[in-house]
């Protein structure tokens, strides 16, 4: 059977993200038809490459999603919230890469090679969301443990990279690198402080909780998607001066003792993961797609506890893989 050709549409297609879904359709050999891009009202008439074609830039309008088979939006939130429904009102499905769907009980918030499931039960066209990024790499080094062994509770510190904040916030670290090094400054406009040579324990605002909305993230989207109500999974966020790639420190506790045999069989035939006896770093998970697992070992004084070091590209499974693989598995794309 031929495969469908789609009609697509990407919103936010000059940024990070966006830029990376461009790609990313192409490199999977997404069979597309027609792809509409939008961004704002600055780049319009402005065109990017897709293949060897040069596609024009729109801005957003009333009917602008009629005819297409689904959108990405990776334009933040506020533009999610007014023009995903619509997408969907149009007639399209739309994959959402913004937090403000994520914990509607009525969206799905997915991470196809965990709760895939859900999307095989759709009769139409819906509004999905994809998780934060540094939730979903832990997600795919959790779910199979979870499977497995049962998860008691969850640590993680996260390490990630300015890419995580949009392309202003990458021109601003090298700005800022590149002043520092001539003993100069550049003031800082995305983050709170100088980000250039630094650690900055803060992304997001800090809520009542004193966590920050980043770290709830992570803790709300983790039962979600896990459907484990019960676990107990604490966050600290912390951003870096690296350009691409959130790496996480995370200690697992499962419900029983196993080897460490064990717990490496489990996370090698996960899918979407790749082991190492060692491990890999932000630079060298730049540009690729897996989840990478590593320094596997031990609590000294908890034998139901693991720790382990997870990296992954957060502009690629972070955000924009993950939503490709959702519409391939609404579309039942194959790859080969
Ligand atoms: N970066 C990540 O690692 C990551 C991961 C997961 C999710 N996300 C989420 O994805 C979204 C985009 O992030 P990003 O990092 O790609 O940001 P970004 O690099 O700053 O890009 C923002 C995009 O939004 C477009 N835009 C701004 N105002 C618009 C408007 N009024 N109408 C239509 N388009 C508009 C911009 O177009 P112009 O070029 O015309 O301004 C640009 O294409 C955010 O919700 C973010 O939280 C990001």
């Amino acid at each position: 059977m031929a495969t469908k050709q789609l009609k697509m549409g990407v919103v936010g297609a000059t940024g990070m993200v966006g830029t990376e879904f461009l790609k990313m359709l192409q490199e999977r050999q997404i069979p597309i038809s027609e792809l509409r891009l939008f961004a704002s009202e600055r780049s319009s008439g402005k065109t990017l490459k897709y293949r060897d074609q040069d596609i024009e830039l729109q801005a957003l309008r009333d009917g602008c999603f009629t005819g297409l088979d689904v959108v990405f939006f990776s334009a933040g939130g506020p533009i999610s919230k007014i023009w995903a429904p619509k997408a969907v009102e149009e007639g399209a499905y739309a994959i959402d890469n913004s937090s403000v769907f994520r914990m509607n009980k009525e969206i799905d918030l997915v991470v196809p090679e965990v709760n895939g499931d859900l999307l095989h039960k759709y009769t139409g066209p819906k509004l999905i969301a994809n998780p934060n990024c540094s939730t979903i790499q832990l997600m795919l080094a959790l779910a199979p443990l979870q499977k497995k062994f049962g998860l008691a509770s969850v640590k993680v510190a996260t390490y990630q990279s300015v890419s995580g904040a949009g392309i202003e916030a990458v021109d601003e670290l090298k700005n800022q690198t590149r002043a520092y090094l001539q003993n100069e400054e550049v003031k800082p406009q995305i983050f709170s402080e100088s980000i250039a040579y630094n650690n900055l324990p803060l992304i997001g605002e800090v809520e009542t909780s004193g966590y920050t909305n980043e770290e709830e993230k992570m803790i709300h989207e983790a039962n979600k998607i896990l459907r484990q109500e019960d676990l107990k999974l604490s966050s600290f966020c912390v951003r870096t001066s690296t350009i691409n790639g959130h790496s996480e420190a995370v200690w697992v506790e499962l419900n029983k003792t196993i080897e460490k045999e064990e717990f490496v069989k489990c996370l090698k035939s996960a899918p979407g993961v790749v082991v190492s006896d060692s491990f890999t770093t932000n630079r060298t998970a730049d540009g690729k797609d897996p989840v990478y697992i590593g320094r596997i070992h031990r609590d000294f004084y908890d034998s139901k506890t693991w720790l382990f070091w997870c990296v992954s590209d957060n502009i690629r499974k972070g955000a924009a893989l993950n939503g490709i693989q959702i519409a391939e598995m609404i579309f039942d794309i194959s790859q080969h």
